[in-house]
């Protein structure tokens, strides 16, 4: 990696937060809201005010399959294979500090 390169990764990830918080807001929010507060495409619950443990609970059961609450479980399965353990422990610790400014 050369030098350029690995400066603006540090810069970003200074800039913008967790890891947990970058892959939210570049993944995530279009359909769920900056602060979790949307039903995504009309088929999710709200997701703000979640805890660690229910968002990770339900990341893993997306990635394995297993989970299709609101009929579009295959959706969240595709998203979730993408991401490794670190990951959704980092989104489920970030999604569950989200909540609306007001
Ligand atoms: C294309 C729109 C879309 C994107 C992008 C998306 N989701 Fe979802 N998400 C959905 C839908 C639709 C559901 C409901 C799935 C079902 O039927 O179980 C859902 C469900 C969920 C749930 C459970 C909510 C419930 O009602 O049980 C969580 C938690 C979640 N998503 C987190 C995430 C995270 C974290 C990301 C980013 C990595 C993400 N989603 C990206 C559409 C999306």
């Amino acid at each position: 990696m050369n030098k350029t390169l690995l400066f603006t990764l540090l810069l970003n990830l200074s800039l913008f937060g967790s890891d947990g918080e970058i892959l939210y807001k570049q993944k995530c929010q279009n359909c769920h809201g900056s602060y979790g507060q949307l039903s995504a495409l009309g088929h999710s619950e709200a997701i703000m005010g979640w805890s660690i443990t229910k968002v990770r609970e339900a990341l893993f059961s997306y990635k394995n399959g297993i989970r299709n609450t609101n009929g579009m479980g295959a959706y969240m399965n595709i998203k979730m294979k993408d991401y490794n353990d670190e990951d959704i422990n980092e989104l489920a610790k970030y999604i569950s500090s989200l909540k609306k400014e007001d």
